[in-house]
């Protein structure tokens, strides 16, 4: 069996990177690799981290990139790709634009779709925005499910989907975040942070920062970026740690407000292994990341995040995640609530993971096997 898989930004790499390493230790698989390249340098930091060989690259990315420029690229770049591999499946993750266009391609050349992390919803169309929309959309064009949870399934089935086409896998980025684990034992690293090292050796306690959702551009932006700077201003025993997503529309009002405050730390998106790292090592997380959820229960560490609603609730109702949306008031209200009430900081740490226990590949490659 030929399986193709697909993906183009930094989560879906860092979440196909098992499955791929799963399916090519499997000799029933023929397996291959195609990168849309949507991200560039994120991308490739999980590449060569995953030590992944790719088959085809399309290398779309343009700075500045709108949903047309990658929907179109990555839409016409793949039928050459899907015309010369003649894949006997596909195989797309999550709710990119390279995982719906990708879908897209191979529902018009007849090639099932596999769709990784099948059936989060906020039910909600603009929010995430695009996310939520492709997601649907590939549903519609996915022939087999694996859905993370349990709530993932029922809003498929909520849908018409077929109960035989769906399949509980757990998540695949447990499974990533339990080998990148391995890998720093094995290295035995303490260089891991790379930028943002002599940050960390102040052994100052510090808060990471993480932010990207379209719909939060502009306003929402400059709302959490005030936050935080009142939040550094209040608290100059903290460090505050920010790898700063390479998206223009994010890095200009994160360094025009946050620039020069001597306490927020602006620095370059880490590579995977180092930023697991930061998570392990922060007193809290605040983000607005969609694998940043389902990643931080595994530390123990409380989770703020800057949105209004989400597609991962078994967090929310784990009590491992707090939303506290875009409103500077209220980010910076419940951030100080955790750092002072040390009995509502336990309360949210102290949960398990509900995403998953690391074997999500092997569950997924054995489905594939079975057809
Ligand atoms: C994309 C996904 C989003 C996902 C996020 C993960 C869509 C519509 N959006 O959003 O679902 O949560 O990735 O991070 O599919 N850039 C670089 N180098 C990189 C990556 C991005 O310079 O390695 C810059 C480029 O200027 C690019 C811009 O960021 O044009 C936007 O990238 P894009 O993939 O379109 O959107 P994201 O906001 O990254
Ligand atoms: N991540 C990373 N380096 C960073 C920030 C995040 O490797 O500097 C990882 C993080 O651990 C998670 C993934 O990137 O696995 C999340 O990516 P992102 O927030 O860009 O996308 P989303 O998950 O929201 O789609």
């Amino acid at each position: 069996m030929r399986i193709l898989s697909i993906f183009g930004t930094r989560p879906e790499a860092i979440k196909m990177a098992p499955l791929v390493r799963a399916l090519e230790a499997e000799p029933t698989f023929e397996s291959r690799v195609c990168v849309t390249g949507q991200h560039r340098q994120m991308l490739d930091q999980v590449l060569e981290l995953f030590s992944i060989k790719v088959d085809h690259d399309l290398d779309i990315m343009q700075p500045g990139q709108d949903l047309f420029d990658v929907t179109s690229r990555v839409l016409l770049g793949l039928r050459k790709v899907m015309e010369t591999e003649k894949p006997d499946m596909v195989l797309v993750q999550g709710d990119t634009t390279t995982c719906f266009a990708a879908s897209l391609a191979a529902f018009y050349l007849h090639i099932p779709v596999g769709h990784i992390e099948a059936g989060l919803r906020t039910g909600d169309i603009s929010a995430p925005f695009p996310e939520e929309g492709n997601r649907v959309m590939t549903s519609r064009l996915a022939t087999i499910h694996f859905a993370p949870t349990e709530q993932a399934r029922r809003n498929l089935l909520a849908e018409g989907v077929s109960p035989e086409t769906i399949h509980v896998t757990g998540n695949t980025v447990i499974d990533a975040l339990f080998m990148v684990r391995n890998l720093d034992t094995g290295k035995g690293s303490s260089h891991v942070f790379g930028s943002a090292e002599d940050i960390i050796s102040q052994q100052k306690p510090y808060i990471l920062i993480t932010g990207h959702r379209r719909e939060n551009f502009g306003q929402g932006f400059l709302n959490i970026c005030r936050a935080i700077a009142t939040l550094a201003a209040a608290h100059s025993s903290l460090n505050f740690i920010y790898p700063v997503h390479l998206n223009p529309n994010v890095q200009k009002p994160v360094f025009s407000v946050l620039g020069g405050h001597e306490n927020v730390h602006l620095i370059a998106p880490l590579d995977y292994a180092p930023f697991v790292r930061a998570m392990g090592g922060a007193l809290l997380i605040l983000t607005d990341s969609g694998g940043v959820q389902e990643e931080a229960p595994s530390f123990g560490k409380p989770v703020l995040v800057t949105r209004e609603t989400t597609e991962r609730p078994e967090a929310v109702e784990a009590g491992t995640v707090l939303l506290v949306g875009t409103d500077t008031e209220k980010i910076v209200r419940e951030t100080n609530r955790l750092l002072a009430d040390q009995t509502q900081y336990r309360k949210m740490a102290d949960q398990p993971n509900p995403y998953g226990d690391g074997t999500a590949a092997a569950r997924i490659v054995a489905i594939l096997a079975g057809l």
